[in-house]
C-alpha cells in the first residue's frame, strides 16, 4: 500500500507547522519578553502564512536556567507567559481559525524547583526518593571530597553530570543545566507523572506534543562509563572529549515512547487525531536505521520522529538525491501510516540564512513546503532572519559558557522597521534586534514581491489548496545535472515537479518528460526557459512545475 491509497487523511499529512518560541515572538505586556497573549494577538499573520499548527516552545513555570526547558510544573503557565486561562484563550482562537496547537513536553528531566525534585532531594526515603537519577559517590579524593559515580558530562558546560546533594549525601544526574536533573523512566511512578501531564493538556484541548530530548530517558542500566572519543582535540567543546553510547538512546527508550504514544490512543482522545513528534538527533553514519527505529518504534499512526536534515546534511544536490531516496522508500516500505516532519531550522540551530545565504535558503523554503509529510518552519525563518550578534553583557544562554550559544537564533521576531522590530513597548528587549530587521520583517516584506516572506505565502497556499503536495507519492527523478535535485508528487491526476538548483550558477535539467504547467519559481521575478523537457534554472534557483 502506498500513501495515495491510505483511506484515512491525518491532520499531519502534509500540515505547516509553526514554531513559535513564545520568549521572542511578540510581547504583549511592554516587559521585553513575548508571551502567550502575544502569540494569540498574531494568529490572523500565521493564517495568512498557510499555518495549519502552531508548535509552542515552553511556557511552563520555570526558574529559566534554560528558558523554560527547565520546567517546574507540567501544569502550568509562568507568569511572564501569562495564566492558564491566557492559554485557554489561544486554544480557543487558533481552534477557531482552524490552527491546530502542539506543545512542548519535556520528559527527561525537570528544573530543580519542580515539588517532585524537592521532595526526591530531602531524603532517601520520601515518597519521591526514587524519581530522579541518585547515585552514592565513587569514592572521595585526596581532601575527603565525594567524587562522581561515574564520568558522564553534562552538555552545556562539558563538565562533569553529577551533583553532589548534601541532604541525602548523594549525587544526582544532570544531562543538561545543573537546574535540569534527569528523570528517572525505570521507576513506573515517573512515567504515569509525565502521562499525567499529557493528560491535563489533551484535556484543555491541545492537538499535540513536540517531545524533547527523548534519547536520554534511555540510559545504559548501570550507567557505565563513556568511552574516550579518540578524536577529539583541544578546542573541542568539552562534552564532545567522550562519546555519548551509555547517557542515552538504549532500547527501552521505545517502551517508554510506546507509553507516551498510547496515551494519544486512550479512548478519550483517539477520536481527535492528536499527535507527538520527538526531538532526537541521527548519528551522521546511520541516519536512515536511526530514524526508522523511531518509525517502528513508536506508533506511526500517532507519533514521528524530526527529520533533521535540513539541519544536519550539507547543501548539496548529491546528498539530497541520496537521503531522499533511501528515507522516502525506508518510510514506504514500512508502512504507509509514517509521516516525515522535516525542520530546517529551530531555536537551537544556527539561522538557515546564516547557514546557506539567503538565495539558498529561498530554495531550501521550497525543497521544506514541497517534501511530503509535516513541515515545521521556525518563526523569522519565512521572513529570511539571520543569527542576531550578542554583546557580551547580554548573553543569556546557558549552553553559551563553552561556545557561542544559542541566543543568535532566539533574538526577537521582526514585525515591523520600527522600534525594538515592533517586538516589544520595552526600553530593552531580553535579547537584541538582529541588524538586518529594517528590511527583514513582516510589515515591509508584505509590501515587497520579492520578498521571503511571499514566497512563503505562496508555498503556504500552493501546499493548502494541493491534495498532492498534501497527500501524494515522493518519486526523485533524473535531471541529468550533479547539481540539480528533482522529484515528482503524485496523487489523483496531478503531478508535481520539483526542481532545485543548489549551485551557485546557472544549471539546466534534462528530465525525460516535460515538466507541465510553470507554478512558481524561488525567485519572484523568474520562469525559467523550457524546450521540451529541459529546464534551465538560474543559480540557487527552485521551481515548482504541474501536469
Ligand atoms: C532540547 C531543546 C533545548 C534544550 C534541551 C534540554 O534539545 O530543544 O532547547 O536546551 O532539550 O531540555
Amino acid at each position: 500500500m502506498n500513501k495515495t491509497q491510505r483511506t484515512k487523511h491525518r491532520w499531519v499529512d502534509g500540515a505547516i507547522v509553526y514554531q513559535a518560541y513564545p520568549r521572542s515572538f511578540y510581547d504583549s505586556n511592554a516587559d521585553g519578553i513575548g508571551d502567550i497573549p502575544g502569540v494569540t494577538a498574531k494568529l490572523n499573520y500565521l493564517k495568512t502564512l498557510g499555518v495549519n499548527a502552531i508548535w509552542l516552545s515552553p511556557f511552563y513555570p520555570s526558574p529559566m536556567a534554560d528558558f523554560g526547558y527547565d520546567v517546574a510544573d507540567y501544569c502550568g503557565v509562568d507568569p511572564i507567559f501569562g495564566s492558564l486561562a491566557d492559554m485557554d484563550k489561544l486554544l480557543k482562537q487558533a481552534h477557531k481559525r482552524n490552527i491546530k496547537i502542539m506543545v512542548d513536553l519535556v520528559p527527561n528531566h525537570t528544573s530543580d524547583e519542580h515539588t517532585w525534585f524537592h521532595q526526591s532531594r530531602q531524603s532517601r526515603e520520601n515518597p519521591y526518593a526514587d524519581w530522579y537519577i541518585w547515585r552514592d559517590p565513587k569514592g572521595h579524593d585526596k581532601n575527603g571530597n565525594p567524587t562522581p559515580p561515574n564520568n558522564w558530562l553534562a552538555m552545556f558546560d562539558g563538565e562533569s553530570a553529577w551533583e553532589w546533594e548534601p541532604a541525602r549525601q548523594q549525587f544526582y544526574l544532570h544531562t543538561f543545566d545543573v537546574g535540569q536533573p534527569d528523570l528517572n523512566w525505570t521507576n513506573s511512578e515517573v512515567r504515569e507523572g509525565v502521562k499525567d501531564a499529557m493528560r491535563f493538556w489533551l484535556d484543555k484541548g491541545i492537538d499535540g506534543f513536540r517531545v524533547d530530548a527523548v534519547p536520554f530517558m534511555a540510559k545504559e542500566p548501570k550507567l557505565k562509563d563513556e568511552p574516550k572519543n579518540p578524536d577529539w582535540k583541544p578546542g573541542w567543546h568539552g562534552y564532545d572529549r567522550l562519546k555519548h553510547v551509555n547517557n542515552q538512546g538504549w532500547p527501552h527508550l521505545f517502551d517508554y515512547l510506546s507509553e507516551m504514544a498510547a496515551v494519544l490512543k486512550e479512548p478519550k482522545y483517539a477520536a481527535h487525531d492528536r499527535f507527538m513528534v520527538t526531538e532526537a538527533y541521527p548519528s551522521w553514519h546511520n541516519k536512515i536505521s536511526d530514524y526508522m527505529a523511531y518509525y517502528k518504534g513508536m506508533d506511526p499512526e500517532v507519533a514521528a520522529p524530526f527529520n533533521f536534515e535540513g539541519i544536519g546534511l550539507p547543501w548539496q544536490a548529491s546528498e539530497w538525491h541520496d537521503f531522499l531516496k533511501a528515507f522516502h522508500k525506508s518510510l514506504d516500505d514500512f508502512s504507509p501510516l509514517c509521516v516525515a516532519s522535516y525542520a530546517f531550522g529551530n531555536h537551537d540551530q544556527s539561522r538557515l540564512v546564516t547557514r546557506i545565504g539567503e538565495s539558498a535558503a529561498r530554495s531550501a523554503a521550497v525543497l521544506l513546503m514541497t517534501l511530503p509529510g509535516m513541515a515545521f518552519i521556525y518563526n523569522g525563518d519565512e521572513l529570511g532572519m539571520k543569527n542576531g550578534i550578542i554583546p557580551p553583557d547580554m548573553v543569556q544562554d546557558p549552553g553559551a559558557v563553552s561556545s557561542e550559544g544559542r541566543d543568535p537564533e532566539r533574538t526577537p521576531m521582526q514585525w515591523t522597521p520600527g522600534k525594538n522590530a515592533g517586538f516589544s513597548k520595552a526600553d530593552k528587549t531580553w535579547l537584541p534586534i538582529a541588524d538586518n530587521y529594517k528590511t527583514h520583517n513582516v510589515r515591509s516584506e508584505s509590501w515587497n514581491r520579492q520578498s521571503f516572506l511571499n514566497l512563503y505565502k505562496k508555498l503556504g497556499k500552493l501546499r493548502n489548496t494541493s491534495a498532492t503536495l498534501k497527500h501524494g507519492d515522493f518519486k526523485i527523478i533524473p535531471t541529468k545535472h550533479k547539481d540539480v535535485l528533482g522529484y515528482t508528487r503524485s496523487y489523483d491526476k496531478v503531478t508535481h515537479t520539483v526542481l532545485v538548483n543548489f549551485s551557485d550558477k546557472p544549471a539546466t535539467a534534462k528530465l525525460t518528460d516535460k515538466p507541465g504547467r510553470f507554478v512558481l519559481s524561488s525567485f519572484a521575478s523568474s520562469k525559467p526557459t523550457v524546450i521540451d523537457s529541459t529546464v534551465k534554472l538560474a543559480a540557487h534557483e527552485a521551481v515548482i512545475y504541474e501536469l
